[in-house]
């Protein structure tokens, strides 16, 4: 008996054989189509191959295509465990031909396929048509179907489309008879519902492109796409009816039934087949960069997973199950999927940290659902607010709501379910407008109400087409933007980074049918991804299909200044101590910046050390590892976070390098960070690492800047460039040494006044030598600064500092943040009866040509716009101290 793996190969083989190129399956998330959440057929990755846009070095391929029908226009979950041959995941066989053969050679490579390389009884099969199809219904007949075994279908059975947009045809498919003890009729008759007639081969011919408009246009060339269902094809080369008898199915199956000491076609049959099929749809999404979320793809994941979890809570599992299967399913499938046994690691995780939290609130959740039902009359729907309750409380997703009440003949007030999920929203977004952010950003959250969340792809790809859902122009919606114009784009699913956590947003280019923009930012409100864009060419339009790039170069830089950030993090609390924590970070193209806590400035040595290890474990090369996990498991790996920062229920972590223990291979993880930026591969794409220094941003938190990769090079080449320079010249062209000997000198002035400037500046901003800055005003020792490069509300810290070091005294400090002046006052309390620092606030924010200040005597604030006053308003606060 052919297994379910001899059946593919045969498959694959016969087409090669036939001048088919074999073509991998493409990952479950589709990179070529904003409409489409999951691939749902093999013709999915040649669309544009249909359609024209594109053309390869072949005309005929063949594939055996992962696909996942949950969500969307196909969408099988709710049937799957109470039926034979409904699956969330499945593979389809297929063949193309891309305006190469049409139906002449589609039907007979089909024929002979069947009839010959399976070797099924010919006498048993049937051919659907789609009515107006005379041309295929006389090549069945051709290769040897008679015609009471050709049936012609008028409905759209016999229309195959992938989507409600794309590339479509008439097809046919065949049937196979299982005999007259099983009930049920052929295709088009009454009973074609029963189980003896089974449709096993889709063949598509290839001939429109449907549009959203509902018209169609003629395809320039004709195609063939078909699509066969393995599980289907292998449940009858192997004498079953039932695709879950399968081999492959049953391996699966039987894994579970072991793992929960439970009869594999006991009372759990229902259950054991759910897990089955859904362990290999979630394994495959996870395997495929999908992870659990409220949202999108991430939360059709959450939902089948969650109903696979419950099935196991039913077949009595005491502890998550789900993921002990795994190796089981790599052993089935791993060979034909090596990305299954690549992301073995991280499948397994997925599953078990999903499965961990869930369990803690699904046997509240079914307590709650039982209580409501007992008081319940039979045949009255579970009433909405219920299961918004199991779905906001005990993370009950609607359809898993609606299969636990299956069981029970019962149904969901699904209108009413509906409504609570809106007043949730209105709330949280009233909620939202009272956190006093812009006005105008209302406009981010009525896109986001109307078409959910971006979808973010970027972590595994840099290209990808979305669809153009919103322009905003001028802060008003706009159905176009025209070249030259600036717009705000909004698509449904981007590879553009949105600027956070410290990571600059991605710039790049977008095109459309009808036009290009150039992206030069990339930002999120309210989970809508902005792109901030200047239409280059043509237009761009609302409801468009777009192709986004992002400028792989820039991104590159600033993934590899990401990386190296954790990098410098670690380094840092290895070097000066567990106290240092990131206080801010900045991750552009051009370098990075990362703040960190700690009282003084870095010894040379203690630089030198920090860039020695950096190094040390950039030439590691080691992999960087991205997982997804609960905030808990995060800390109880040790992870570093952001303190005060809110995370939600799932987190990304960031782990890369290893570190030597001193006991052999296996040492611990040298940097394991809570992170949502995108990062390198291995840790030696950062090339090479270099500080430019420290520095004090603010009171008792010190910064560092420093490059990576190309421009680290340029950095250091720089550096031994002058000496080389000279070097040269003195070999080869004697009588130049002296003017270059001048030239450098001047060079060598210029940046001594330039360090000697900074080292003032320095000086200003860092309090140690605020006993030598105090002059004595009218007998009060009294300080006062203007600084530069440190931020307005890191004024009082800097102030008490200077209190502190005065003993007895008044400061005054203003800064200069982009041309506003911001200042703040202080008096030791020992002179608070006789002057206040109010006084002094007033006093200069009058100068600064601002209004008010206040505070207390010992400590005040306030603000002005121009900072170009600003010694002007020192010597009005000193007046009033001489008064
Ligand atoms: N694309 C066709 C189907 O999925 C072959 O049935």
């Amino acid at each position: 008996m052919p297994s379910l793996n001899d059946i593919r190969s045969t498959f694959l083989d016969y087409f090669a054989g036939k001048g088919h190129q074999v073509v991998e399956s493409s990952p479950l998330v589709p990179r070529n189509d904003p409409t489409l959440m999951f691939v749902n057929s093999g013709m999915v990755q040649f669309k544009n191959l249909f359609t024209g846009i594109e053309t390869r070095d072949y005309k005929r391929a063949t594939t055996a295509q992962k696909c996942v029908r949950a969500g969307g226009k196909h969408n099988d979950l709710d049937n799957v465990g109470y039926t034979a041959r409904h699956h969330t995941f499945f593979e389809m066989l297929g063949n193309f031909s891309f305006g190469d053969y049409f139906k002449d050679a589609a039907i007979p490579f089909a024929w002979e396929m069947v009839t010959r390389e399976y070797g099924i009884d010919p006498s048993r099969l049937l051919a659907t048509v789609f009515h107006t199809d005379e041309e295929a219904a006389a090549i069945w007949r051709k290769v040897g179907l008679p015609d009471n075994r050709i049936i012609r279908i008028a409905t759209d059975d016999n229309f195959w489309m992938m989507g409600s947009t794309g590339p479509c045809g008439p097809c046919s498919e065949i049937f196979y008879d299982h005999g007259d003890h099983i009930p049920g009729g052929p295709p088009g008759s009454p009973d074609e519902d029963g189980d003896r007639f089974i449709e096993i081969w889709n063949l598509v011919f290839m001939q429109y492109e449907q549009f959203e408009d509902g018209t169609r246009r003629e395809l320039s060339a004709q195609s063939i796409d078909t699509g066969m269902g393995l599980e289907r094809i292998g449940a009858l080369l192997q004498g079953k009816h039932d695709n879950y008898d399968t081999d492959l199915m049953r391996a699966l199956i039987e894994a579970a039934a072991h793992a929960t000491s439970t009869e594999p076609d006991g009372p759990g049959k229902v259950h054991h087949r759910v897990i089955a099929d859904h362990l290999r749809s979630t394994s495959f999404l996870i395997a495929d960069g999908v992870m659990p979320s409220n949202e999108g793809r991430g939360y059709v994941l959450r939902r089948i997973m969650r109903r696979a979890m419950r099935h196991a809570h039913l077949l009595g599992a005491q502890e998550p199950l789900m993921h002990r299967l795994v190796p089981e399913l790599v052993r089935q499938m791993g060979q034909p999927y090596p990305e299954l046994v690549r992301a073995r690691p991280m499948i397994e995780e997925t599953l078990r940290s999903e499965e961990t939290r869930f369990r803690q609130t699904l046997e509240r959740g079914l307590r709650l659902l039982d209580e409501e039902l007992a008081d319940l009359p039979d045949g009255v729907e579970l009433p909405g607010t219920t299961a918004f309750k199991l779905y906001d409380t005990y993370g009950f997703p609607l359809d898993l709501t609606q299969d636990a009440l299956r069981e029970r003949g019962r149904g969901v007030d699904v209108n009413a379910f509906q409504q609570s999920m809106e007043e949730q929203k209105a709330k949280a977004r009233a909620a939202w407008a009272g956190s006093g952010e812009t006005a105008d950003a209302g406009i981010w959250f009525d896109i986001a109400d109307r078409h959910g969340s971006t979808e973010f792809l970027g972590y595994d790809t840099e290209t990808a087409e979305g669809q153009i859902l919103a322009l905003v122009k001028d802060g008003a919606p706009a159905d176009e933007a025209t070249a030259g114009e600036g717009v705000l784009i909004v698509v449904n699913q981007t590879p553009f980074y949105a600027e956070a956590g410290g990571q600059v947003g991605d710039a790049g280019m977008l095109r459309t049918a009808s036009g290009r923009a150039q992206i030069t930012d990339t930002r999120k409100t309210a989970g809508v991804f902005i792109h901030y864009a200047e239409v280059v060419e043509g237009r761009v339009k609302t409801g468009e299909a777009a192709a986004l790039e992002v400028d792989h170069a820039r991104r590159s830089t600033i993934r590899a200044n990401h990386s190296a950030t954790h990098l410098l993090h670690e380094a840092l609390r290895q070097a000066l101590g567990p106290h240092v924590a990131q206080r801010g970070s900045l991750n552009a193209p051009d370098r990075l910046r990362f703040d960190f806590s700690h009282a003084a400035a870095l010894s040379p040595d203690e630089v030198t050390q920090v860039e020695r290890e950096v190094n040390a474990f950039i030439r590691q090369n080691a992999p960087v590892e991205t997982r997804v996990m609960t905030p808990d498991d995060a800390r109880a790996l040790g992870a570093q976070a952001l303190f005060g920062e809110k995370y939600g229920d799932e987190v990304r972590v960031v782990s890369m390098g290893e570190a030597d223990t001193g006991k052999g291979p296996g040492g611990r993880t040298y940097s394991i960070e809570l992170c949502g930026g995108t990062h390198v591969r291995r840790t030696g794409d950062i090339g090479v690492f270099v500080t430019l220094g420290d520095s004090a941003s603010s009171a008792g938190v010190r910064r560092i800047e420093a490059l990576t990769g190309a421009a680290a090079f340029e950095y250091l080449a720089g550096q031994g460039h002058h000496l080389a320079e000279v070097s040269a010249a003195l070999k080869s062209q004697p009588d130049q040494v002296p003017a270059r000997i001048r030239a450098l000198l001047d060079e060598r002035r210029a940046l001594q006044n330039e360090v000697a400037q900074l080292r003032r500046e320095a000086a200003l901003g860092g309090p140690r030598q605020a006993e030598e800055a105090a002059r004595q005003v009218n007998g009060i020792s009294f300080v006062g600064q203007v600084l530069q490069g440190v931020s307005g509300k890191d004024l009082p810290a800097l102030v008490d500092e200077h209190k502190a070091r005065l003993g007895s005294g008044a400061v005054l400090l203003i800064t200069d943040a982009g041309g506003k002046a911001a200042v703040a006052a202080g008096v030791t309390t020992d002179l608070t009866s006789r002057i206040s620092a109010v006084d002094l606030v007033r006093a200069a924010v009058g100068e600064l040509g601002g209004k008010g200040g206040g505070g207390r005597p010992d400590l005040a604030q306030g603000g002005g716009k121009d900072a170009a006053n600003a010694s002007a308003a020192i010597a009005a606060a000193e007046r009033v101290l001489e008064s």
